[in-house]
């Protein structure tokens, strides 16, 4: 559907419309005219580039990282080192002081927060990016801002351009109406959708923490305003958006004001906004909800949404294989065909700086005669480290003492068992726990999409348990994963010997081999194959090449005759050592955690 179409089927056929349509115009033709000669040369390749085997993402918290904006220009070098070629910033702009939910609270979209720098230092570090052959993904936190947000501040003068720019109600009645149905994001740590501000005397909808001030998208000017920020920081040459929290969006009263089908419109609008002003910029979307849910956010052919989306599903089916040695619900829930549009690719990753939600996918659990609930539990448990013999090390987030229900959070080292085994100073626990670490990185790497690694988890980091002094962190064990990366330990990464150089070095190689093969393109779709043996995960791509890793520590032997089509044995290489695949009766053995890439 043509923009404008879509726009005022959205916002009415009315005056109101007219005059905020025609101001949109004059901001996209700003944007258009102020987009520089460098940027539109790169917007005439298009924004395919997302789907080449050479990208791998890093995700990082700048202070955490390297201090400041000024600091990371000496980093660039350690990130080209490992084959990064997109780095993720974490929230960068102004935020809110105190508490800001890790940068999610932005009180001004437009500058940088002081802490990080300025926004000519991140333009400078965009360029120097650029030219090592990386690209710049920010977050754009588009669903709420700061309670303190300059366009909070134009209302509290009186500014009637910005009325109507958040959920605001004299008395709670409508509050009381929406909550019926909606859905809550920390009921622990922030409960309600709604609070009350004396000061004001309105109700505003809250729908994460209490300084995060939701966004009124029905009221046009609200997408106007945001499109404007979106193009300003576009024409900075950032080419990747992280769309935050997208399916909270539209909000309606009778509806869990998630996912709901207006949402794809705005984003739909914006996919276009972006085709026509800068379009080699790409959107990854947030959207941590149901697989089937998940999808619809790439939108269709006709309709684009985003380019990349988090694969939130795989996420969670590695820890699960993990813990139960047991592929069979991660292979028959890749099998499942959801629908994703050729050109819509996923982001695989292990650990991000959120907290692990247990979304699976209730009837297949209960196909395998697992009991969800059971299951779901058994996962808290152990990735806790509560569950007898787990080898995991983290907590709990929004726990529920009534319902039991929970997530986890622990950094992707811990939870592949290297705390616990460090900490008894047990060596074989120690191999093993790379060993883990390593197998879930090869699938993260060779599996179709794009890998994205959280920053200080290619050195093995553990968990940073000092959050709990601090006083705006304590209450969230989110920050238990997000530790400050430790450079004295990365020295050790060329050190085979260590385990940062074991897991640095094993993933370096594992992304040198992918940028320079094909195979690794993201329109070449994986596909699992039945292997007869429940703790190895296999997969083909389009009978190129082929994939086995065993999710136990033990031996497996897996029947060569199940992949007959691929190879025999004798003629097939693991591309990781080189080495031809030797076989016994035609039985292939792959040793504890093993995983080979065979062509
Ligand atoms: C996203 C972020 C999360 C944040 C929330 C609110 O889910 O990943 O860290 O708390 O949005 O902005």
């Amino acid at each position: 559907m043509e923009l404008k179409q879509s726009y005022f089927e959205l916002y009415g056929e009315n005056e109101i419309t007219q005059y905020r349509w025609e101001q949109l115009q004059e901001i996209i033709a700003a944007a258009k005219a102020g987009r520089s000669p460098e940027l539109k040369k790169q917007d005439k390749e298009g924004n395919q580039w997302y789907l080449s085997e050479k990208m791998a993402g890093m995700m990082l918290y700048v202070d955490r990282f390297s201090e400041n904006l000024k600091g990371f220009e000496d980093k660039i070098d350690y990130l080209a080192e490992l084959g990064i070629t997109y780095v993720h910033f974490m929230p960068l702009l102004k935020s809110r002081e105190g508490n800001n939910d890790g940068g999610y609270a932005v009180s001004d979209y437009l500058s940088v927060d002081r802490k990080f720098g300025t926004m000519r230092q991140l333009e400078r570090v965009v360029k120097l990016l650029k030219k090592r052959g990386i690209r710049t993904c920010i977050d754009f936190v588009l669903n709420h801002t700061a309670k303190e947000h300059v366009w909070v501040q134009e209302y509290k003068k009186g500014n009637h351009d910005y009325d109507n720019m958040y959920h605001m109600f004299d008395d709670d009645r409508v509050p009381q109406e929406y909550e019926k149905t909606m859905t809550e994001i920390f009921p622990g740590v922030a409960p309600g959708n709604f609070t009350w501000y004396p000061d004001l005397n309105k109700y505003v909808m809250t729908r994460f923490y209490e300084f995060q001030w939701d966004l009124n998208y029905s009221n046009p000017q609200v997408f106007n305003k945001i499109v404007e920020v979106l193009l300003t920081l576009a024409n900075k040459g950032i080419d990747i958006f992280r769309l935050d929290a997208i399916p909270y969006m539209w909000k309606e009263i009778g509806t869990r004001c998630m996912n709901h089908p207006k949402v794809h419109t705005l984003l739909q609008m914006m996919y276009q906004i972006v085709q026509e002003v800068c379009p080699s910029v790409i959107f990854l979307g947030e959207a941590i909800v149901e697989p089937h849910e998940i999808v619809k956010y790439f939108g269709t052919k006709e309709a684009k949404e985003c380019n990349v989306m988090y694969n939130a599903s795989l996420m969670v089916l590695l820890w699960s294989s993990l813990a139960t040695r047991d592929v069979r619900l991660m292979e028959r829930s890749l099998s499942k065909d959801y629908g994703v549009p050729a050109d819509g690719v996923w982001i695989n990753y292990g650990r991000c700086h959120d907290d692990i939600g247990w979304g699976f996918e209730t009837d297949l659990l209960s196909e395998l005669g697992w009991d969800p609930e059971a299951h779901k539990q058994f996962m808290i448990r152990f990735m806790e480290g509560r569950y007898p013999g787990s080898f995991s090390t983290g907590e709990l987030y929004e726990f529920n003492p009534v319902t039991l229900d929970a997530r986890n959070s622990g950094t992707f080292a811990s939870m592949c068992g290297l705390e616990q085994a460090l900490k008894e100073k047990h060596s074989y626990k120690i191999e093993l726990a790379v060993k883990r670490i390593l197998l879930l990185n090869s699938i993260i790497i060779s599996y179709t999409g794009i890998p994205l690694f959280y920053s200080g988890d290619e050195i093995g980091q553990l968990n940073d348990w000092s959050y709990k002094e601090v006083p705006e962190e304590a209450g969230d064990s989110r920050w238990l994963h997000r530790p400050k990366m430790d450079w004295e330990a990365a020295q050790k990464r060329e050190d085979l010997t260590t385990v940062q150089g074991q897991i640095f070095q094993g993933i370096r190689r594992m992304l040198e081999i992918r940028r320079n093969c094909e195979y690794f393109r993201s329109d070449l779709k994986s596909t699992p194959v039945d292997l007869d043996n429940p703790a190895v995960f296999g997969f083909h791509k389009e009978n190129k090449m082929m994939v086995l890793a065993n999710f136990s520590e033990q031996e497996q032997w897996v029947d060569a005759d199940r992949f007959s089509w691929f190879g025999l044995p004798g003629e097939m290489t693991d591309m990781l050592t080189g080495r031809p695949v030797r076989s016994y009766s035609n039985k292939i053995l792959l040793g504890p955690y093993e995983y080979l890439w065979l062509v």
